[in-house]
Protein backbone atom coordinates (compact mmCIF):
# COMPACT_ATOMS: atom_id res chain seq x y z
CA UNK A 1 0.00 0.00 0.00
CA UNK A 2 1.73 3.03 -1.31
CA UNK A 3 2.05 6.19 1.60
CA UNK A 4 1.62 3.11 4.47
CA UNK A 5 4.52 1.79 6.64
CA UNK A 6 3.71 -2.20 8.03
CA UNK A 7 5.45 -2.98 11.27
CA UNK A 8 5.61 -7.01 12.15
CA UNK A 9 8.74 -6.75 14.56
CA UNK A 10 10.45 -5.40 16.99
CA UNK A 11 13.71 -3.73 16.59
CA UNK A 12 16.76 -6.32 16.95
CA UNK A 13 19.30 -4.87 19.14
CA UNK A 14 21.96 -2.44 17.84
CA UNK A 15 24.97 -0.59 18.35
CA UNK A 16 25.79 2.19 15.88
CA UNK A 17 26.92 5.89 15.53
CA UNK A 18 24.20 8.47 12.97
CA UNK A 19 24.10 11.69 12.16
CA UNK A 20 20.41 13.30 12.28
CA UNK A 21 19.37 15.85 9.16
CA UNK A 22 20.29 20.00 10.25
CA UNK A 23 17.79 21.60 12.80
CA UNK A 24 14.20 22.95 11.15
CA UNK A 25 13.79 26.23 13.35
CA UNK A 26 17.39 27.31 12.57
CA UNK A 27 17.16 26.37 8.72
CA UNK A 28 14.10 28.18 8.38
CA UNK A 29 15.66 31.21 10.59
CA UNK A 30 18.73 31.06 7.96
CA UNK A 31 16.25 31.45 5.06
CA UNK A 32 14.64 34.06 6.68
CA UNK A 33 17.69 36.11 7.71
CA UNK A 34 19.62 35.20 4.68
CA UNK A 35 16.98 36.83 2.66
CA UNK A 36 16.82 40.57 4.48
CA UNK A 37 21.07 40.18 4.36
CA UNK A 38 23.34 42.51 1.30
CA UNK A 39 24.48 39.79 -0.94
CA UNK A 40 25.48 36.33 -0.88
CA UNK A 41 24.78 34.20 2.38
CA UNK A 42 25.57 30.30 2.14
CA UNK A 43 24.78 27.31 5.11
CA UNK A 44 25.80 24.08 4.73
CA UNK A 45 23.66 20.69 6.32
CA UNK A 46 20.57 23.15 5.84
CA UNK A 47 17.62 21.10 6.48
CA UNK A 48 15.98 20.12 2.83
CA UNK A 49 12.35 18.71 4.36
CA UNK A 50 9.11 20.52 2.88
CA UNK A 51 8.77 23.30 5.66
CA UNK A 52 12.47 24.56 4.40
CA UNK A 53 11.69 24.65 0.70
CA UNK A 54 8.81 25.91 1.35
CA UNK A 55 11.06 28.78 2.94
CA UNK A 56 12.93 28.80 0.27
CA UNK A 57 10.25 28.96 -2.62
CA UNK A 58 8.60 31.63 -0.52
CA UNK A 59 11.44 33.90 -0.20
CA UNK A 60 12.15 33.02 -4.15
CA UNK A 61 8.37 34.50 -4.92
CA UNK A 62 9.66 37.40 -3.13
CA UNK A 63 12.72 38.01 -5.60
CA UNK A 64 15.29 36.66 -4.24
CA UNK A 65 17.59 34.19 -5.67
CA UNK A 66 18.45 30.97 -4.42
CA UNK A 67 20.70 28.39 -5.74
CA UNK A 68 21.03 24.78 -3.85
CA UNK A 69 23.78 22.76 -4.62
CA UNK A 70 24.19 19.00 -3.45
CA UNK A 71 26.13 20.11 -0.53
CA UNK A 72 25.04 23.83 0.22
CA UNK A 73 22.72 26.60 -0.06
CA UNK A 74 23.22 30.10 -0.93
CA UNK A 75 21.10 33.15 -0.73
CA UNK A 76 21.39 36.80 -2.37
CA UNK A 77 19.58 38.89 -0.15
CA UNK A 78 19.22 42.46 -1.11
CA UNK A 79 19.06 43.96 2.02
CA UNK A 80 16.13 44.51 4.51
CA UNK A 81 12.82 44.72 3.01
CA UNK A 82 14.92 44.76 -0.21
CA UNK A 83 11.93 42.26 -1.71
CA UNK A 84 10.81 42.74 -5.58
CA UNK A 85 7.63 40.96 -6.35
CA UNK A 86 4.77 41.91 -8.72
CA UNK A 87 0.73 42.56 -7.37
CA UNK A 88 -1.27 39.39 -6.71
CA UNK A 89 1.59 37.17 -5.42
CA UNK A 90 0.12 34.38 -3.28
CA UNK A 91 2.66 32.48 -0.80
CA UNK A 92 2.82 29.00 0.60
CA UNK A 93 3.68 27.85 4.02
CA UNK A 94 2.60 24.20 3.11
CA UNK A 95 2.40 22.71 6.59
CA UNK A 96 4.96 25.29 8.02
CA UNK A 97 3.25 27.17 11.29
CA UNK A 98 6.60 28.28 11.60
CA UNK A 99 7.30 29.75 8.31
CA UNK A 100 3.76 31.00 8.16
CA UNK A 101 4.36 32.88 11.56
CA UNK A 102 7.45 34.61 10.87
CA UNK A 103 7.25 35.63 7.36
CA UNK A 104 4.21 37.85 8.20
CA UNK A 105 7.26 39.73 10.24
CA UNK A 106 8.96 39.94 7.34
CA UNK A 107 6.21 41.69 5.05
CA UNK A 108 4.71 44.30 7.58
CA UNK A 109 5.86 46.79 4.85
CA UNK A 110 4.51 45.26 1.69
CA UNK A 111 2.83 47.94 -0.45
CA UNK A 112 0.89 45.04 -2.06
CA UNK A 113 -1.86 42.54 -0.66
CA UNK A 114 0.42 39.59 -0.41
CA UNK A 115 -2.10 36.41 0.23
CA UNK A 116 -0.81 33.62 2.56
CA UNK A 117 -1.98 30.22 2.22
CA UNK A 118 -0.89 26.82 4.03
CA UNK A 119 -2.04 23.18 3.79
CA UNK A 120 -5.07 21.09 5.44
CA UNK A 121 -3.30 21.13 8.94
CA UNK A 122 -1.83 24.62 9.10
CA UNK A 123 -5.17 25.69 7.87
CA UNK A 124 -6.54 25.21 10.91
CA UNK A 125 -4.14 26.55 13.09
CA UNK A 126 -4.35 29.91 14.81
CA UNK A 127 -3.12 32.88 13.21
CA UNK A 128 -4.80 35.76 15.45
CA UNK A 129 -2.11 35.18 17.57
CA UNK A 130 0.78 36.80 15.47
CA UNK A 131 -1.70 39.26 13.28
CA UNK A 132 -2.99 40.62 16.33
CA UNK A 133 0.50 41.92 17.52
CA UNK A 134 1.91 42.69 13.74
CA UNK A 135 -1.28 45.14 13.63
CA UNK A 136 0.28 47.03 16.62
CA UNK A 137 2.97 47.76 13.96
CA UNK A 138 0.31 48.72 11.23
CA UNK A 139 -0.17 45.74 9.18
CA UNK A 140 -3.81 45.31 7.86
CA UNK A 141 -5.24 41.23 7.73
CA UNK A 142 -7.82 40.30 5.93
CA UNK A 143 -9.05 36.68 6.48
CA UNK A 144 -11.42 34.39 4.65
CA UNK A 145 -12.30 32.59 8.02
CA UNK A 146 -11.88 33.99 11.61
CA UNK A 147 -8.26 33.63 12.21
CA UNK A 148 -7.65 30.74 10.35
CA UNK A 149 -5.66 30.84 6.31
CA UNK A 150 -5.94 31.96 3.74
CA UNK A 151 -5.11 35.52 4.84
CA UNK A 152 -3.88 38.63 3.31
CA UNK A 153 -1.55 41.11 4.69
CA UNK A 154 -0.62 44.44 3.60
CA UNK A 155 1.81 46.61 4.92
CA UNK A 156 2.18 49.98 6.16
CA UNK A 157 4.37 52.94 4.94
CA UNK A 158 5.66 53.98 8.71
CA UNK A 159 6.43 51.00 11.00
CA UNK A 160 7.88 52.36 14.37
CA UNK A 161 8.29 49.53 16.88
CA UNK A 162 6.22 48.26 19.61
CA UNK A 163 6.05 46.80 23.04
CA UNK A 164 4.25 43.45 23.30
CA UNK A 165 3.70 41.02 25.68
CA UNK A 166 4.13 37.48 24.85
CA UNK A 167 2.25 35.05 27.14
CA UNK A 168 1.95 31.45 25.16
CA UNK A 169 6.05 30.79 25.25
CA UNK A 170 5.73 30.71 21.04
CA UNK A 171 8.92 30.89 19.63
CA UNK A 172 7.30 31.28 16.23
CA UNK A 173 5.34 34.61 17.75
CA UNK A 174 8.27 35.91 19.18
CA UNK A 175 10.40 35.54 16.38
CA UNK A 176 8.00 37.20 14.28
CA UNK A 177 7.78 40.23 16.20
CA UNK A 178 11.87 40.54 16.09
CA UNK A 179 11.83 39.96 12.56
CA UNK A 180 9.19 42.82 12.17
CA UNK A 181 11.42 44.81 14.68
CA UNK A 182 13.87 44.50 11.54
CA UNK A 183 11.64 46.90 9.48
CA UNK A 184 11.03 49.53 12.34
CA UNK A 185 12.06 52.44 13.45
CA UNK A 186 12.93 52.99 16.86
CA UNK A 187 12.57 50.36 19.42
CA UNK A 188 11.06 47.15 19.79
CA UNK A 189 10.33 45.36 23.24
CA UNK A 190 9.54 42.48 23.88
CA UNK A 191 8.44 40.40 27.35
CA UNK A 192 8.07 36.63 26.36
CA UNK A 193 7.48 33.80 28.20
CA UNK A 194 10.33 31.45 27.50
CA UNK A 195 10.62 29.78 24.52
CA UNK A 196 13.43 28.34 22.43
CA UNK A 197 16.24 31.73 21.75
CA UNK A 198 17.58 30.50 18.09
CA UNK A 199 16.17 34.14 16.83
CA UNK A 200 18.16 35.97 19.74
CA UNK A 201 21.20 33.83 19.01
CA UNK A 202 21.38 34.63 15.12
CA UNK A 203 20.54 38.63 16.20
CA UNK A 204 23.90 38.37 18.23
CA UNK A 205 26.10 36.75 15.75
CA UNK A 206 24.88 39.41 13.46
CA UNK A 207 25.72 42.36 15.42
CA UNK A 208 22.34 43.77 15.21
CA UNK A 209 21.36 45.45 18.53
CA UNK A 210 19.41 43.52 20.66
CA UNK A 211 19.38 43.37 24.83
CA UNK A 212 18.30 40.61 26.73
CA UNK A 213 17.17 40.55 30.02
CA UNK A 214 16.43 37.09 31.77
CA UNK A 215 13.99 36.35 34.63
CA UNK A 216 12.84 33.37 35.67
CA UNK A 217 9.83 33.04 33.82
CA UNK A 218 10.28 35.59 30.97
CA UNK A 219 12.95 37.11 28.98
CA UNK A 220 13.05 41.08 28.22
CA UNK A 221 14.10 41.82 25.00
CA UNK A 222 14.84 45.26 23.03
CA UNK A 223 15.42 45.83 19.83
CA UNK A 224 16.49 48.51 17.98
CA UNK A 225 16.47 48.69 13.65
CA UNK A 226 19.29 47.77 12.33
CA UNK A 227 20.44 49.91 8.94
CA UNK A 228 22.17 46.74 7.54
CA UNK A 229 22.84 43.12 7.65
CA UNK A 230 25.50 41.41 6.74
CA UNK A 231 25.80 38.12 4.35
CA UNK A 232 26.83 35.49 6.66
CA UNK A 233 27.50 31.32 6.25
CA UNK A 234 26.09 28.95 8.98
CA UNK A 235 26.97 25.66 9.38
CA UNK A 236 23.25 23.93 10.64
CA UNK A 237 23.52 21.24 13.67
CA UNK A 238 21.55 18.78 14.09
CA UNK A 239 18.02 18.60 15.38
CA UNK A 240 17.20 18.02 19.04
CA UNK A 241 13.51 17.47 17.95
CA UNK A 242 14.46 14.53 15.30
CA UNK A 243 17.19 13.04 17.37
CA UNK A 244 14.35 12.35 20.02
CA UNK A 245 12.65 9.85 18.10
CA UNK A 246 16.06 8.11 18.15
CA UNK A 247 17.20 8.86 21.91
CA UNK A 248 13.66 7.04 22.58
CA UNK A 249 14.45 4.48 20.12
CA UNK A 250 17.25 3.45 22.18
CA UNK A 251 16.39 3.87 25.00
CA UNK A 252 13.17 1.22 24.93
CA UNK A 253 14.77 -1.13 22.67
CA UNK A 254 16.62 -3.93 24.13
CA UNK A 255 19.89 -3.92 25.03
CA UNK A 256 21.32 -1.48 22.53
CA UNK A 257 23.31 1.39 22.39
CA UNK A 258 23.93 4.51 19.44
CA UNK A 259 25.56 7.44 19.40
CA UNK A 260 24.07 10.58 17.74
CA UNK A 261 26.84 13.05 16.16
CA UNK A 262 26.26 16.83 16.27
CA UNK A 263 23.44 17.53 18.05
CA UNK A 264 21.71 21.31 18.92
CA UNK A 265 21.24 20.89 22.58
CA UNK A 266 20.47 24.67 23.28
CA UNK A 267 19.20 24.40 26.81
CA UNK A 268 15.91 25.84 25.18
CA UNK A 269 15.27 23.09 23.34
CA UNK A 270 16.83 19.75 25.75
CA UNK A 271 13.75 19.67 27.85
CA UNK A 272 13.30 16.18 26.54
CA UNK A 273 16.69 15.25 27.68
CA UNK A 274 16.12 16.73 31.07
CA UNK A 275 12.77 14.64 31.28
CA UNK A 276 14.07 11.60 29.91
CA UNK A 277 17.00 11.48 32.55
CA UNK A 278 14.44 11.98 35.59
CA UNK A 279 12.87 9.36 33.84
CA UNK A 280 16.11 6.96 34.48
CA UNK A 281 17.08 6.82 30.64
CA UNK A 282 20.98 6.35 30.12
CA UNK A 283 21.62 9.80 28.17
CA UNK A 284 25.05 11.08 28.06
CA UNK A 285 26.52 14.81 26.19
CA UNK A 286 29.74 14.34 24.75
CA UNK A 287 32.26 16.55 22.89
CA UNK A 288 30.19 19.85 23.98
CA UNK A 289 31.37 22.92 22.11
CA UNK A 290 29.72 26.51 21.04
CA UNK A 291 28.94 27.58 17.48
CA UNK A 292 27.45 31.21 17.18
CA UNK A 293 26.33 31.46 21.00
CA UNK A 294 24.23 27.45 20.10
CA UNK A 295 25.91 24.82 21.84
CA UNK A 296 26.35 21.46 20.23
CA UNK A 297 27.24 18.00 20.93
CA UNK A 298 27.14 14.54 20.38
CA UNK A 299 24.62 12.20 22.32
CA UNK A 300 25.39 8.64 23.88
CA UNK A 301 21.80 6.74 24.32
CA UNK A 302 22.00 3.31 26.05
CA UNK A 303 18.78 1.38 26.46
CA UNK A 304 17.38 1.50 30.20
CA UNK A 305 15.26 -1.09 31.44
CA UNK A 306 14.09 0.44 35.13
CA UNK A 307 12.24 3.98 33.64
CA UNK A 308 10.15 5.47 36.08
CA UNK A 309 7.33 7.98 36.08
CA UNK A 310 7.39 11.74 36.29
CA UNK A 311 5.10 14.14 37.48
CA UNK A 312 6.43 16.56 35.07
CA UNK A 313 7.18 20.52 35.75
CA UNK A 314 5.56 23.11 33.63
CA UNK A 315 9.13 25.06 33.75
CA UNK A 316 10.27 22.27 31.45
CA UNK A 317 6.96 22.59 28.90
CA UNK A 318 8.76 24.95 26.42
CA UNK A 319 11.67 23.32 26.11
CA UNK A 320 10.38 19.86 25.03
CA UNK A 321 7.25 21.47 23.13
CA UNK A 322 7.57 19.19 20.57
CA UNK A 323 8.72 16.18 22.02
CA UNK A 324 5.76 15.49 24.07
CA UNK A 325 4.77 12.55 21.76
CA UNK A 326 7.40 10.88 22.25
CA UNK A 327 8.14 11.36 26.07
CA UNK A 328 4.47 10.20 26.64
CA UNK A 329 5.77 6.37 24.71
CA UNK A 330 8.70 6.56 27.74
CA UNK A 331 5.80 7.29 29.81
CA UNK A 332 3.63 4.29 29.00
CA UNK A 333 6.77 2.02 29.63
CA UNK A 334 7.55 3.33 32.56
CA UNK A 335 6.92 1.64 36.33
CA UNK A 336 4.06 4.44 37.86
CA UNK A 337 1.66 7.32 36.95
CA UNK A 338 3.36 10.01 34.84
CA UNK A 339 1.33 13.36 35.04
CA UNK A 340 1.81 16.10 32.59
CA UNK A 341 0.46 19.59 33.13
CA UNK A 342 0.12 22.94 31.71
CA UNK A 343 0.43 21.72 28.00
CA UNK A 344 -2.97 22.77 26.68
CA UNK A 345 -0.81 24.39 23.58
CA UNK A 346 0.01 20.97 22.57
CA UNK A 347 -2.95 20.63 20.89
CA UNK A 348 -2.49 23.68 18.24
CA UNK A 349 0.23 22.01 17.00
CA UNK A 350 -0.33 20.45 13.24
CA UNK A 351 -2.99 18.12 14.85
CA UNK A 352 -4.08 18.18 18.00
CA UNK A 353 -1.52 16.38 19.48
CA UNK A 354 -2.01 16.17 23.55
CA UNK A 355 -5.34 13.93 22.33
CA UNK A 356 -3.98 12.33 19.81
CA UNK A 357 -0.84 10.82 22.14
CA UNK A 358 -3.46 10.06 24.14
CA UNK A 359 -5.68 8.37 21.68
CA UNK A 360 -2.45 6.04 20.50
CA UNK A 361 -1.85 5.17 24.18
CA UNK A 362 -5.09 3.75 24.61
CA UNK A 363 -5.16 1.60 20.99
CA UNK A 364 -1.88 0.28 22.85
CA UNK A 365 -3.80 -0.90 25.70
CA UNK A 366 -2.29 1.99 28.08
CA UNK A 367 -4.46 3.55 29.97
CA UNK A 368 -4.71 7.65 30.41
CA UNK A 369 -6.99 10.41 32.17
CA UNK A 370 -6.98 13.24 29.25
CA UNK A 371 -7.93 17.07 30.14
CA UNK A 372 -7.86 19.85 28.11
CA UNK A 373 -4.52 21.07 29.50
CA UNK A 374 -2.78 18.01 31.11
CA UNK A 375 -2.59 14.11 31.28
CA UNK A 376 -2.07 11.15 33.41
CA UNK A 377 -0.06 8.21 32.23
CA UNK A 378 -0.38 4.68 33.47
CA UNK A 379 2.85 3.33 33.11
CA UNK A 380 3.03 -0.60 32.00
CA UNK A 381 6.98 -1.80 32.24
CA UNK A 382 6.42 -4.79 30.68
CA UNK A 383 4.19 -3.42 27.89
CA UNK A 384 3.61 -6.47 24.79
CA UNK A 385 1.36 -5.31 22.27
CA UNK A 386 -0.21 -8.46 20.91
CA UNK A 387 -3.54 -7.11 18.36
CA UNK A 388 -3.25 -5.04 14.80
CA UNK A 389 -3.02 -0.94 15.54
CA UNK A 390 -3.91 1.07 12.30
CA UNK A 391 -3.19 4.60 12.67
CA UNK A 392 -4.86 6.82 10.60
CA UNK A 393 -3.27 9.94 10.21
CA UNK A 394 -5.33 12.44 9.22
CA UNK A 395 -4.19 15.87 9.18
CA UNK A 396 -0.42 14.33 8.28
CA UNK A 397 1.51 15.21 11.29
CA UNK A 398 4.85 14.41 10.86
CA UNK A 399 5.33 13.38 14.65
CA UNK A 400 2.43 11.14 15.00
CA UNK A 401 3.77 9.10 12.22
CA UNK A 402 7.07 8.73 13.62
CA UNK A 403 6.27 8.36 17.46
CA UNK A 404 3.61 5.66 15.89
CA UNK A 405 6.74 4.00 14.18
CA UNK A 406 9.05 4.35 17.29
CA UNK A 407 6.03 2.40 19.72
CA UNK A 408 5.10 -0.57 16.69
CA UNK A 409 9.54 -0.86 17.21
CA UNK A 410 9.71 -1.39 20.77
CA UNK A 411 6.44 -2.41 21.54
CA UNK A 412 5.35 -5.43 19.98
CA UNK A 413 1.80 -5.77 18.13
CA UNK A 414 1.42 -5.16 13.86
CA UNK A 415 0.90 -2.08 13.20
CA UNK A 416 -0.44 -0.43 9.76
CA UNK A 417 0.73 3.35 10.07
CA UNK A 418 -0.71 5.20 7.61
CA UNK A 419 0.51 8.87 5.80
CA UNK A 420 4.12 7.99 5.46
CA UNK A 421 4.64 11.15 3.32
CA UNK A 422 4.22 13.10 6.60
CA UNK A 423 7.90 12.78 7.23
CA UNK A 424 8.91 15.21 4.47
CA UNK A 425 7.76 18.12 6.78
CA UNK A 426 11.16 17.88 9.11
CA UNK A 427 12.64 14.50 8.89
CA UNK A 428 12.96 13.06 5.37
CA UNK A 429 15.18 10.42 5.96
CA UNK A 430 13.67 9.15 9.48
CA UNK A 431 13.33 5.65 7.54
CA UNK A 432 16.30 5.65 6.30
CA UNK A 433 17.94 6.20 9.39
CA UNK A 434 15.81 3.17 10.67
CA UNK A 435 17.06 1.06 8.38
CA UNK A 436 20.76 1.72 9.22
CA UNK A 437 19.84 0.74 13.02
CA UNK A 438 18.62 -2.54 10.92
CA UNK A 439 21.83 -3.43 9.36
CA UNK A 440 24.69 -4.83 10.85
CA UNK A 441 27.10 -3.96 8.42
CA UNK A 442 26.63 -0.25 8.48
C1 LIG B 1 9.08 26.67 16.63
C2 LIG B 1 8.37 27.00 17.74
C3 LIG B 1 7.39 26.10 18.38
C4 LIG B 1 7.53 24.67 17.88
C5 LIG B 1 7.70 24.61 16.39
C6 LIG B 1 8.94 25.36 15.96
C7 LIG B 1 10.05 27.64 16.08
O1 LIG B 1 6.09 26.54 18.09
O2 LIG B 1 6.42 23.91 18.26
O3 LIG B 1 7.80 23.28 15.94
O4 LIG B 1 10.89 27.26 15.25
O5 LIG B 1 9.98 28.82 16.47
P1 LIG B 1 5.32 27.65 18.99
O6 LIG B 1 6.03 28.92 18.83
O7 LIG B 1 3.94 27.68 18.44
O8 LIG B 1 5.39 27.11 20.38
Amino acid sequence: MPGTLLIKNKIKKFNKKINITGDKSLSIRWVLLASQAMGKSKAQNLLMSEDVLAALDSIKKLGIKVKIYKDHCEVFGNGINGFNFKKNLTINARNSGTLGRLILGLLIKSPNKIKLIGDRSLSKRDFSRITMPLEKFGAKFYYKKKNNLPLSILGSNSVKGINYLENKGSAQCKSSVMLAALNSSGITSIKAKKSRNHTELLFKHLKIDIKVKKTKSYDFIDIKQPKEIPAFNYQIPGDISSSAFFIVLTTLADDSKLLIKNVNINPSRIGVITILKKMGANILLKNKKNYRGERISDIFIKSSKNLRAINCPSALNSSAIDEFLIIFLVAARAKGISYFKDIAELNQKESPRLNWGSKILNMMGVRTKLTKNSIKIYGQPNLEIKKLITIRNYLKDHRIFMMSTIAALTCGGKWKIHDKDSINSSFPTFLTVIKKLKNKKL
